[in-house]
C-alpha cells in the first residue's frame, strides 16, 4: 500500500469573491481550477506584464527539470514542496516517483482550494509516500514537525520553495524561514527555489506595476526581489551549476525558452 494521508478537517469553502494566487497561477498555466474573479484579475495582470504566463510555465518546467535532476543525478529520495499550488500535469511526486518509486514527498500550502484538491497529490506509487500539510510558510516549526511524520529528517531532503518566498514580504523574516527549514535537514540536502524579480537584466520592470495592481486587487500580497536579495537565501549553501539564473535557463536546452523575470536556483547544504 502507498502510504498517504487525507487532509483532516471539515468542508472547505474557498473565497470566490477575491482572486487567490493558487487559482490565478492555475489559470496562467492553463488549468481549470479557478473562478471568474481569478481569470479576470489574472488577465488584467497579464495585460500589464504579458510575459506572466511564460513565467508560470517556465517555473513549472524548472520544477520538472530540478526534480528530475535531483532524483536521477543526485539520488534524492525525499522532497518537501512548500507552496505546492494546485495539482497540475506533472506534480513533484509524479516526476520523482517515475524515476524512483520509493520517493517520499510532503506538500505544504495554506490555500483552501489546494486543500480541496490535495487528494490528487496524495495518490502516489505503492512503494513511496505522499503527505499534505495545510500550513503557513510563516510557521516553519509546524512544517518541520509535521514533515518529520513522513520524511526521515536524518537523511537528505530537497526543500522546494518555488514562488513562495515572494509572499513573505519582510526579507528578514523570509531569510529566517529558509534558515530554520534548512537547519532541520542534514548535509546533502538541497534548496530549490524560484522567485520573481523586477531586475531589468531579465526584463523585470513590468513586475512593479503588475505587483502594485495585484496587491490592490488580489491575495496574498506579493513582492519582487533583486538577484542580490535572492542570493542571500542561498547563503551557506553551495550553488549547483549554472547558479542563480532566469528559471527558464536553468539546465534548459540552449535557446529553447526566453529569459523570464523569475530567478531559479538549486543549492546543496555542505
Ligand atoms: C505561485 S504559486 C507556486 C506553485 C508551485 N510551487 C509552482 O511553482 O508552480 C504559490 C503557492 O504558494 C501558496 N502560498 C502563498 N502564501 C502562502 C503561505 N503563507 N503559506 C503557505 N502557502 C502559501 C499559494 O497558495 C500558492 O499555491
Amino acid at each position: 500500500m502507498s502510504e498517504s494521508r487525507t487532509p483532516p478537517g471539515g468542508p472547505v469553502r474557498p473565497d470566490t469573491g477575491v482572486a487567490h494566487n493558487a487559482r490565478v497561477w492555475n489559470h496562467w498555466i492553463g488549468g481549470k481550477d479557478n473562478y471568474e474573479v481569478d481569470r479576470k484579475v489574472g488577465d488584467q495582470v497579464a495585460s500589464i506584464i504579458p510575459v506572466v504566463r511564460d513565467i508560470a510555465r517556465a517555473d513549472r518546467d524548472f520544477l520538472g527539470r530540478a526534480v528530475t535532476y535531483l532524483t536521477r543525478e543526485r539520488g534524492v529520495r525525499q522532497f518537501l514542496d512548500i507552496g505546492t499550488g494546485l495539482p497540475t500535469a506533472d506534480n513533484t511526486h509524479e516526476i520523482a516517483q517515475r524515476i524512483a518509486p520509493d520517493a517520499r514527498v510532503v506538500y505544504v500550502d495554506n490555500d483552501p482550494i489546494v486543500l480541496v484538491h490535495a487528494r490528487t497529490l496524495l495518490t502516489g506509487s505503492p512503494e513511496g509516500a505522499t503527505d499534505y500539510i495545510d500550513a503557513d510558510v510563516h510557521d516553519p516549526g509546524t512544517i518541520v514537525r509535521r514533515a518529520a511524520e513522513t520524511l526521515d529528517l536524518t537523511r537528505p531532503v530537497a526543500v522546494m520553495m518555488l514562488g513562495i518566498l515572494n509572499f513573505v514580504l519582510d526579507t528578514g523574516a523570509a531569510l529566517d524561514i529558509v534558515r530554520r527549514i534548512m537547519a532541520a535537514v542534514p548535509s546533502g540536502s538541497y534548496l530549490v527555489l524560484t522567485h520573481p524579480t523586477a531586475d531589468p537584466e531579465v526584463g523585470g520592470e513590468p513586475q512593479v506595476p503588475a505587483m502594485e495592481f495585484w496587491n490592490e486587487n488580489a491575495t496574498p500580497p506579493i513582492t519582487a526581489r533583486s538577484a542580490a536579495d535572492v542570493t542571500a537565501f542561498l547563503e551557506g549553501l553551495h550553488l549547483v551549476e549554472p547558479g542563480l539564473v532566469s528559471c527558464s535557463q536553468w539546465r534548459a536546452a540552449p535557446g529553447s525558452t526566453p529569459v523570464v523575470p523569475q530567478y531559479g536556483a538549486v543549492a546543496v547544504k555542505p
